[in-house]
């Protein structure tokens, strides 16, 4: 009953933790890229913007922090001529999966103010996120399905060089540590991979997605990272652990105090029950003996003789 008790309370103290993600009302990845697709696909309805030129995606106030820049290209064209998105190098030979007459291309930058959504959707535990969160998504320009993007022998390259991460890069450095690449990946899972070897923060893609360039974390940084949940949660197992524990303890320790007090009761009793034994014994023997070695004694020593 109390336990049970106990149990509620913590379930109801961990609901009312307050949410580490901040102001920020988006918490997922996904949710992120289809506001910005709609954004981008709205730039595009609103004035002819000619195939091959890029522009910017003018976003609303709540998604501030996020840049969209976006192109169309045919499919044809950009596997023949390869092309460049601020940030994102596509090779000759890059391939659009299904290949539609036209491909709306968006990049994304995320500054590092949102990349909460990331640490909350991805499992970076160890790693800090150095640079902002760069995406690189395809849709069918007919009808906004979502399409791939895949490299063709030359690597889509993503550099990551900027003063603000070369900065964060160069705060972080420790010997033996050097910034890798992440890549998000759409299943949820985030992996890792180095550097292009010689050009600095320069990452490779097989292809679209979403990248940014993490260092790991010294282990006792590392260990405060670790979600708050997994604290608590971790805590509160120990807390009630803890509390059953104890409540053995005070079991056990009353179980034994109620034996001994027993056995304490029973070795009593049986100590005055045998004294009592002996004492009714003396008492009864001890008066015949006095009788019958004193009485006549005394009768035959001290009785004068009649004259
Ligand atoms: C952001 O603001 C727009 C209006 O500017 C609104 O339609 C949209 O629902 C808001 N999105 C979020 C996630 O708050
Ligand atoms: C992120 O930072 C930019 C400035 O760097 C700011 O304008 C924006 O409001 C911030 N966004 C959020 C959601 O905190
Ligand atoms: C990466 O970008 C920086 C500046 O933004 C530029 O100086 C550098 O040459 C670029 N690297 C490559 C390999 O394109």
């Amino acid at each position: 009953m109390g336990c049970c008790r106990l149990a509620l309370c913590l379930v109801v103290v961990l609901s009312s933790l307050p949410d580490s993600g901040g102001a920020q009302q988006v918490k997922s990845a996904r949710t992120i890229d289809l506001l910005i697709r709609d954004y981008t696909f709205k730039s595009y309805s609103r004035k002819f913007i000619r195939t091959g030129m890029m522009h910017s995606v003018i976003l609303p106030q709540n998604l501030s922090g996020i840049r969209a820049d976006t192109v169309k290209y045919r499919c044809g064209s950009l596997r023949r001529y390869g092309a460049r998105l601020k940030e994102f190098h596509l090779g000759v030979g890059v391939t659009i999966t299904p290949c539609a007459e036209r491909v709306v291309v968006i990049r994304q930058f995320l500054e590092q103010n949102w990349s909460t959504v990331y640490y909350s959707n991805y499992d970076l535990s160890g790693y800090q996120l150095i640079s902002p969160v760069l995406g690189l998504l395809a849709y069918n320009a007919g009808s906004p399905s979502e399409i791939g993007i895949s490299a063709g022998e030359i690597p889509i390259t993503v550099n990551f060089s900027s003063p603000q991460t070369e900065a964060l890069a160069r705060q972080n450095q420790r010997p033996g540590i050097v910034p890798l690449c992440a890549n998000f990946g759409s299943d949820g899972k985030l992996t890792l991979s180095n550097m292009v070897a010689l050009a600095p923060y320069l990452c490779l893609a097989s292809g679209s997605g979403h990248f940014g360039l993490v260092t790991e974390l010294p282990p006792v940084q590392a260990r405060r990272k670790e979600s708050a949940w997994k604290v608590a949660i971790g805590s509160s197992i120990g807390t009630a652990l803890g509390i059953f524990l104890l409540a053995l303890l005070l079991v056990a320790l009353f179980v034994k105090a109620k034996k001994r007090s027993k056995r304490e009761e029973m070795e009593r009793r049986a100590y005055e029950e045998e004294a009592l034994q002996v004492s009714m014994v003396g008492h009864v023997r001890a008066p015949i003996a006095a009788t019958t070695r004193t009485v006549p004694g005394i009768e035959h020593g001290y009785t004068p003789s009649p004259p």
